[in-house]
């Protein structure tokens, strides 16, 4: 009790009507993803203090969500020379940031091109599988690289699983908790169907279908909106719902578990691994076991992991060649 008055005195300030809480930040709020981001972490009560940075638009995005009436205050921070202000003092920094895929093309085709200069910019995107160890190359290269304080969201893999399921077995979606490990693209999301809660059996052909729809999820949206974009109110949902999960954890509350692409050490061989976590004061402080896989599971893990590996790959060797 005493760490947590501890935590807070030195992290939190102050926002309107006195009220304790947190510090964060937005890079890239003014894209698809960053303004409803902004909305929603606006309206997030532990949050006292929100800073909007973007490369454009970040003025006028700040000034229309500053209308709003809830507690936090937000600032604006507009182009490279405003960027340390924007993270000065953050508790937590999100990056929604990235260039949209077209139909036909695949993460990696949209991420190490074009959002070389974004990321260079912000950590000095997506795919997360490539990006967060390009960042992780970033910071070891600043000599500011914690593992535990980088984390990729992969929590729309998850509401998505938990929507297609629940639609499946006739329930409501926020009855339903499915583990979805991995990565962020294609083969390399894997759903355990075979642990999901309620405890549920699937026919192959339902599992085979939830498994490629969770898939393949992220090309449904971009097929669907024909050339104008990729998901940014789902994923902006993801993203508030992480980030909410890493405020709680920050604030100190017990049994705080999302999935999430971080540094592993214990669930395989690669660096970097989609897995359930625990958030805590400093960051992702557990990771957890897969638990038991059937074969069908193996086999994906198997598929998961040799994709896994060339894109971690080649996000180290972006940043290191
Ligand atoms: C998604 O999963 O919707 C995002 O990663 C965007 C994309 O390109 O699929």
């Amino acid at each position: 009790m005493e760490e947590k008055k501890t935590v807070m005195g030195r992290e939190n300030c102050r926002g309107k009507g006195g009220k304790a809480g947190f510090k964060v930040a937005i890079l890239g709020a003014a894209g698809g993803i960053g303004q409803s981001l902004s909305l929603l972490m606006k309206m997030n009560p532990l949050v006292s203090l929100l800073h909007l940075y973007d490369v454009v638009n970040a003025p006028g995005v700040t000034a229309d969500v500053s209308h709003m009436d809830t507690g936090a205050v937000v600032k604006g921070f507009l182009g490279a020379k405003q960027l340390e202000d924007a993270l000065k003092g953050m508790d937590l920094v999100i990056i929604p940031a990235g260039v949209p895929r077209k139909p036909g093309m695949t993460r990696e085709m949209t991420s190490l091109k074009s959002m070389l200069g974004l990321l260079r910019h912000y950590v000095k995107g997506n795919p997360v599988n490539s990006t967060v160890a390009i960042a992780a190359e970033v910071f070891k290269k600043a000599g500011t690289y914690d593992p535990k304080k980088l984390l990729g969201v992969t929590t729309l893999d998850v509401a998505r699983a938990n929507t297609f399921v629940a639609e499946v077995l006739g329930l409501d979606p926020r009855e339903v908790d499915v583990l979805v490990v991995g990565g962020h693209a294609g083969v390399t999301i894997l759903p355990l169907l075979s642990q999901v809660k309620p405890p549920s059996s699937f026919t192959p052909s339902e599992i085979e279908y939830l498994t490629n729809r969770i898939q393949n999820g992220g090309t449904e949206v971009v097929e669907a909106k024909a050339g104008a974009g990729s998901a940014t109110l789902s994923m902006a949902y993801a993203a508030a719902k992480f980030a909410d999960a890493c405020l709680r954890g920050l604030r100190g509350d017990a049994n705080v578990i999302e999935c999430s692409f971080v540094a592993s050490h214990v669930v395989t061989e690669l660096p970097f691994f989609a897995t359930k976590v625990r958030l805590g004061r400093i960051g992702a402080e557990e990771e957890y076991q897969l638990g038991p896989l059937n074969e069908y599971e193996r086999v994906g893990l198997e598929k998961a992991k040799e994709e896994l590996a060339g894109s971690i790959q080649k996000g180290v060797d972006f940043i290191r060649k």
